[in-house]
């Protein structure tokens, strides 16, 4: 386990956070009431916690984790544990109903074992509708909180053993960012790095501005603190989180206010970090100076994701992003031009309100253009609360699905026209672990971020080697190490 900043397993030592200092006297409460738990039981309790969505709530659930293992609980894959927490995710609909159908198992779980604890916390949790749901249909859980409070997991934790009674604890927003808590990586060599949270974009489609509040970044200090502890404990690859990570800077004061291109330059300087990710960028502010800064930084990982959402200006209009496909189609080019190997990936929805065939077709024509490495296609699902729920040209899931064929084709057709391009070349890649399939091969990631399989062992994990890309397969590749 390893923590943020100067933390040592699970000490107080060097926090000079007023709140985190508060969450650690709660941790030593908890503690103690794990250690009653552990000598009922007879064995170390344990906790699984499952998580949904996106990166950032891939970051929290390491967060949740440190605290779990901080207070004594063993953590494990499996949800058959003393204590299940769903990370939810709200984007959309499939979302929801994956958790609903996770908690109908876990119902049974409860019934055999009466200590089993079961919390819920994340995006789906920000909606008042799914929280009455749960309260109506799932009396077995124990507590539920927000994205806003997660911070005070540890208390919350002493709330919940103090009380036979469901916990509910939702905020509405925060200005907080408390750093300095206790945090257990997935992955020894590479690891994610929050530098904003938030998103004032409002596209009309999107729950994630009402769930997770407002942009906040955090300060360049905070994050370039957490790099560098973090290659102290052999971190070699960081991912840089945010919604909309060009507008890094929002809300920071004068003295701190840097800009992403900035802070990604900074980043890069930190000794024994040898590859820096960043996601997501917006279109409408990704710049030229981003652009150059990237090209600079052999560092800086050979990967533009950049969401489409649609290729028709009307479309694009009336979601609220603020470009046009014209302009969507300079950026391509410009990226094009000045990062030549890069990997250019995207995010498409497909039926959105009002969309027609015509429209449709112009999200094509870009696909085509821009030549996507890959594409996630996603068909739209109304949200609760967003203006886009509200139009009144929704569109039936027979277009919707019909017209999200005719646009996987185009985008497989591009995927395997970029495929290839790399074989016979030499990359340097960063192995992530032991071959799924076969034990003798290991997998490994390109600045790309494509993955290569090749011969080796254990000791090659979270090294970098050069790998000679014998042959593409589509969207890996087979090689040797030179
Ligand atoms: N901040 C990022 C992405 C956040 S959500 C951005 O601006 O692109 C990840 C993806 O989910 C989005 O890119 C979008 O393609 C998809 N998505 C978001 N809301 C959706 C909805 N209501 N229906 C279908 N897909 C949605
Ligand atoms: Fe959602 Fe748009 Fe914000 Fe991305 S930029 S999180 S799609 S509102
Ligand atoms: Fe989902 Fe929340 Fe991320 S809604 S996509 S987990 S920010």
């Amino acid at each position: 386990m390893s923590f943020d900043l100067n933390i040592l397993h699970g000490s107080k030592e060097g926090i000079t956070d007023e709140e985190s200092l508060v969450q650690f006297s709660y941790i030593e409460k908890a503690t103690g009431y794990v250690k009653n738990l552990e000598k009922e039981l007879g064995r170390r309790p344990t906790a699984c916690v499952v998580t949904f969505g996106c990166q950032m709530n891939a970051k929290d659930s390491e967060k949740l984790v440190g605290i779990l293992e901080t207070i004594g609980y063993e953590s494990v894959e499996s949800e058959d544990a003393d204590f299940v927490i769903y990370n939810t995710c709200t984007v959309r609909d499939n979302a929801d109903q994956r958790v609903l159908g996770r908690l109908g198992y876990v119902k049974s779980l409860h019934k055999k074992r009466p200590w089993m604890k079961t919390a819920l916390c994340g995006c789906m949790m920000q909606e008042k509708g799914a929280v009455e749901k749960i309260q109506k249909s799932y009396r077995f859980v124990n507590l539920i909180f927000g994205t806003h409070n997660l911070y005070k997991f540890a208390e919350l934790l002493c709330r919940m053993f103090e009380s036979d009674r469901m916990i509910i604890d939702i905020w509405d927003k925060t200005d907080r960012i408390v750093e300095q808590l206790p945090i257990s990586r997935k992955y020894k060599f590479k690891s994610g790095v929050n530098i904003m949270f938030g998103c004032n974009n409002f596209c009309t489609y999107c729950i994630v501005p009402y769930v997770r509040g407002r942009e906040r970044s955090r300060t360049p200090k905070d994050i370039i603190r957490e790099v560098e502890e973090l290659s102290k404990d052999g971190v070699k690859e960081v991912m840089l989180l945010g919604q909309n990570v060009d507008s890094y800077g929002i809300g920071l004061s004068d003295e701190d206010k840097i800009t992403f291109p900035e802070l990604l330059e900074e980043v890069c300087k930190v000794e024994g970090i040898e590859r820096v990710r960043f996601m997501t960028p917006h279109p409408k502010d990704m710049s030229e100076d981003l652009i150059d800064t990237i090209a600079r930084n052999p560092k800086v990982a050979r990967h533009i994701h950049l969401p489409l959402q649609s290729g028709s200006t009307e479309i694009l209009k009336r979601m609220n992003r603020r470009y046009t496909k014209e302009s969507y189609l300079k950026l391509v080019e410009l990226i094009r031009e000045k990062l030549p190997d890069a990997a250019l990936t995207t995010d498409i929805i497909i039926g959105f309100p009002g969309e027609t065939d015509k429209d449709v077709d112009e999200t094509i024509d870009v696909v085509r253009k821009a030549g996507f490495d890959n594409a996630f296609t996603f068909i739209y699902s109304k949200r609760t609360g967003t203006p886009a729920a509200g139009f009144e040209d929704q569109v039936s899931e027979a277009d919707a699905k019909r017209n999200f064929d005719r646009l996987l084709k185009v985008v497989q057709e591009t995927a395997r026209a970029q495929s290839g391009k790399l074989e016979g070349k030499t990359e340097r890649v960063l192995v992530e672990g032991i071959n799924e399939q076969d034990s003798n091969l290991v997998t490994g990631r390109m600045s790309n971020n494509t993955l290569v399989h090749f011969p080796g062992d254990e000791s090659l994990i979270g090294e970098f080697v050069d790998v000679k890309l014998d042959k593409c397969h589509g969207f890996y590749y087979t090689g040797s190490i030179v």
